[in-house]
């Protein structure tokens, strides 16, 4: 039976200095979670026999896969949101200097970069060749894992871009007859 298991990458050392985008390696916390992450998955997934694991083209997910002994494929499609002239800044700094995305977060383009719209369209052929496949763990970034989720859970754009999904946490989705039923594995670390 058909399951999808998505995963944020292991906290990474941007994440911990609270700033977006760069191409941060893990912490420490995140590198425990990619050490800790074999076993979960193994415990999780079962039959592992046909499992591929998808990365983005970014050091914090390929690292959070690096133990993971399936085959793999990195997909451009799959890097976290481009925050463009925000890239490298702290949370903080960007409230400080840009007008507020709660107005519109779902269509808010960062200057120079995306929007949570664009990355629905960037998505679409990740999409597809996962509608087509029977397991699949995907290792990629909050706002991307945010699209994937919200396809699979039936969430509105209003809710996409602020779907809870936190950090060292596998979430399985099971395909039901309308949506998907979801599980939530949180490791402690
Ligand atoms: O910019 C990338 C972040 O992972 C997305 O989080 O859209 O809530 O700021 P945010």
């Amino acid at each position: 039976k058909k399951r999808i298991w998505l995963s944020r990458h292991g906290e990474s050392e941007f994440n911990v200095q609270d700033r977006i985008g760069g191409d941060a390696n893990l912490s420490l916390r995140g590198r425990l979670y990619a050490g800790k992450l074999p076993s979960l998955v193994n415990e999780v997934v079962g039959d592992t026999s046909h499992l591929t694991v998808w990365t983005s083209t970014l050091r914090r997910t390929i690292e959070t896969a690096h133990d993971l002994p399936f085959a793999k494929k990195q997909w451009k499609a799959l890097d976290e949101l481009d925050t463009g002239v925000c890239d490298g800044m702290t949370y903080d700094e960007i409230a400080a200097n840009f007008l507020s995305r709660d107005e519109d977060k779902f269509n808010y383009r960062y200057r120079g970069g995306e929007s949570y719209r664009d990355l629905v369209l960037r998505l679409e052929p990740v999409i597809m060749e996962l509608e087509q496949l029977e397991t699949v763990l995907i290792i990629a970034h909050q706002a991307t894992i945010r699209c994937l989720y919200a396809y699979f859970m039936g969430l509105d754009h209003e809710q996409l871009p602020y779907a809870r999904i936190p950090l060292h946490t596998l979430i399985e989705l099971t395909p039901v007859a309308y949506g998907c039923k979801e599980k939530f594995y949180t490791v402690d670390i």
